[in-house]
């Protein structure tokens, strides 16, 4: 579950209904007490009211062991929706007409009198509301009382009757493989797959279901998505914040089956699925359930080949002093945890449409930055038209899904510098949701309610799907269990482990890093810069990882890119080792060869870990010929450091670089 209302509803205007309200019915919410409710659930319902989408036959019924009554929790809510609706403004109106079709009824889980008296409860409100026998149940609990639950509303005889029933259960699915065959079981002892719906609130996410929009409502991309087209896919989840105080259940859990068997696995069946034969449900969860069926079960050889894991360390000040603590350090984790909370992994797609295209996953908390995007590269123009010219090699064209926090989707080309001499870029062109339409924010679970009201199960999981998923994750599990893990091996609040990157370089290929403003303003030379300078740059600089040791520049190489050292420390040595000067945060290296062309003067080595943007040689140029203030910082630092007279006028009275 996700506790940052985050989504884009693009309902349209707030007053004007965008289609059919929830059909009639009464949710009784398991476990109504929890965060879960007053976070996310209520203020979603409390979004389909203000957007006129809540139907008013329409009744909450909570439950929970909480001795409250319903004028308390109506009053518990009434104070939480002012803190956690996601409106412009609060429309109270709207909040009254619903708080007053909410009750409460005091009830343990294996008290099967309470379900008894649930039932009564639930058949009055049924008659007052007039919803036809139509009950939407909702498990906002621990997943080990699903079956539990199952077992008392069938006993109870909830499914008598007319009207549908339906379950929306929370994840996790188990823990691991056995485990959700078990639970899988469980739930259906009693209940028919169809009345199941199971939340991923990454498919509650509109730039998620707009993936499928995207591909099959268009017909540009989709002759291209396959090997003939593709290079290689990577999906980044990428998150600030720690673990928030769960300790308890991510040690158990880890980034694996946190984040990748679920909400990763979620997105990558969306973009690699075949085209389904329609919108209905069965027929995009069949698709998807194939997609996942064939992503290769890794051998344990293939495990440590392909996948890498992390846990991070504490950050540190520059007298090496803990800031902020590190993952074993977190309450409630075990003090020589071999849990994960960083994985990266290269999948492999054994169909006719993926086979040989690198599907590269990567998630991790305690990271610089919050961010989700799929990246999709195309494979690379062939350069011989340009051979005589003086471009050197052709990028690839990229296309990029930003799904949160920014919202959009992003197509990176190649274009001509306008002027005389053919000189290219990189540039993009950009869809932001917030751009494109009149939006509310949403919590992600308006579209879980209504769609369940309505019976289309398109964006819940099924039980196969759940299954086809723990069977990738399984070996990894298995494997990281059985071997030591010599962890932490990233800082808290760095870009993550360097066997991160080892594992995509060994393919020739880099993660493709989403740089913003707000990132590279962390930085000195980029604090003031103006925003062309900004987006040029971000279009230009490759974040890059190095461990503690590592060689970043050799004296006597031919320089081809300079360094900006984000994080960390690196030391320039001389010939004998000794360290004649250290480079902390912020700081640049390596322009004096892009500058005069000469081969590098000294070797730079990293101390400690570090996170580097690095520039290249073509982009160096460009940019200081295009950015004074730039050209003037670097050139300053140069002069400084070398004792030279280089002249940003001379450099910008030349013609433009190639
Ligand atoms: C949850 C996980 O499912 O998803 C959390 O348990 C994670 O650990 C969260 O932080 C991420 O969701 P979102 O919507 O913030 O990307």
């Amino acid at each position: 579950m996700s506790d940052q209302p985050q989504v884009l509803g693009t309902r349209g205007a707030e007053s004007e209904p965008a289609g059919p309200t929830t059909q009639p019915c009464v949710m009784l919410v398991l476990g109504a007490s929890g965060d879960l409710t007053r976070r996310l659930l209520v203020p979603a319902l409390y979004n389909l009211a203000c957007d006129g989408l809540l139907g008013d036959r329409f009744a909450l019924l909570g439950a929970a062991l909480d001795p409250l009554t319903t004028e308390t929790f109506r009053a518990r809510l009434s104070e939480d929706i002012e803190r956690f609706h996601t409106r412009h403004a609060f429309d109270r109106a709207a909040w009254d007409d619903l708080v007053r079709r909410v009750h409460y009824v005091p009830a343990g889980f294996d008290d099967r009198g309470a379900f008894q008296a649930l039932k009564a409860e639930v058949a009055r409100l049924d008659a007052t509301y007039r919803c036809g026998g139509n009950v939407l149940f909702y498990f906002a609990t621990a997943p080990r009382f699903f079956g539990l639950l199952c077992e008392q509303l069938h006993r109870a005889g909830f499914k008598d009757g007319p009207g549908w029933k339906r379950i929306i259960v929370e994840k996790p699915f188990g823990t691991d493989l056995a485990s959700a065959r078990q639970l899988n079981r469980e739930v259906l002892a009693h209940w028919h797959e169809d009345e199941i719906y199971r939340v991923d609130h990454y498919l509650g996410k509109e730039t998620v279901q707009n993936l499928l929009t995207f591909r099959f409502a268009n017909g540009m991309f989709e002759p291209l998505w396959n090997k003939h087209f593709i290079d290689n896919i990577q999906f980044n989840v990428a998150e600030a914040v720690d673990v928030e105080g769960r300790g308890g259940y991510y040690d158990s859990a880890g980034v694996v089956r946190d984040m990748m068997q679920n909400h990763m696995f979620q997105m990558l069946a969306y973009l690699c699925m075949e085209v389904p034969g329609s919108f209905d449900s069965h027929a995009i969860r069949n698709e998807k359930a194939k997609l996942l069926q064939a992503v290769r079960v890794y051998t344990a050889g293939e495990v440590e080949r392909y996948v890498v894991r992390g846990q991070y360390g504490p950050q540190l000040d520059d007298a090496g002093r803990v800031v902020r603590p590190g993952y074993r350090q977190e309450k409630d984790v075990a003090a020589q945890s071999k849990t994960e909370t960083f994985a990266a992994a290269r999948l492999h797609i054994d169909n006719w449409r993926w086979e040989g295209v690198p599907v590269y996953l990567r998630s991790g908390k305690a990271l610089w930055k919050r961010s989700t995007e799929i990246i999709v590269e195309f494979k690379k123009a062939p350069p011989v038209l340009f051979r005589n010219t003086s471009v050197q090699s052709l990028g690839a064209n990229r296309l990029i899904f930003h799904i949160q926090p920014y919202q959009g989707i992003e197509i990176q080309f190649q274009a001509k510098i306008p002027g005389p001499t053919l000189r290219l870029q990189p540039v993009n062109m950009r869809f932001g949701y917030g751009e494109a339409f009149k939006a509310s924010r949403y919590t992600g679970y308006e579209v879980m309610v209504y769609s369940c009201s309505h019976g289309d199960a398109t964006l819940f999981s099924r039980g196969d799907l759940v299954e086809a998923a723990w069977r990738i994750a399984q070996p990894i599990l298995d494997c990281w269990t059985a071997a030591p893990a010599r962890f932490p091996n990233y800082a808290r609040g760095s870009w993550g482990p360097t066997t991160a990157s080892d594992l995509i370089e060994r393919d020739g290929r880099r993660w493709f890093e989403i740089l913003t403003d707000d990132v590279l303003k962390r930085v000195g030379i980029f604090k003031e810069g103006e925003p062309l300078f900004l987006s040029q740059a971000i279009l230009a600089l490759r974040p890059q990882v190095a461990a503690a040791g590592e060689v970043l520049i050799r004296k006597g190489d031919l320089g081809r890119e300079m360094y900006i050292l984000v994080r960390g420390e690196a030391e320039v040595l001389d010939d004998g080792g000794r360290v004649l000067q250290t480079f902390r945060d912020g700081d640049f290296f390596g322009e004096i060869a892009l500058l005069i062309h000469t081969p590098r003067t000294a070797t730079v080595r990293a101390k400690t870990a570090c996170d580097l943007m690095a520039l290249d040689k073509a982009s160096f140029d460009r940019i200081l010929h295009d950015h004074p203030p730039f050209a003037d910082s670097v050139l300053r630092v140069a002069n400084e450091r070398y004792g030279l007279d280089l002249r940003a006028g001379a450099l910008l009275d030349s013609p433009a670089p190639h």
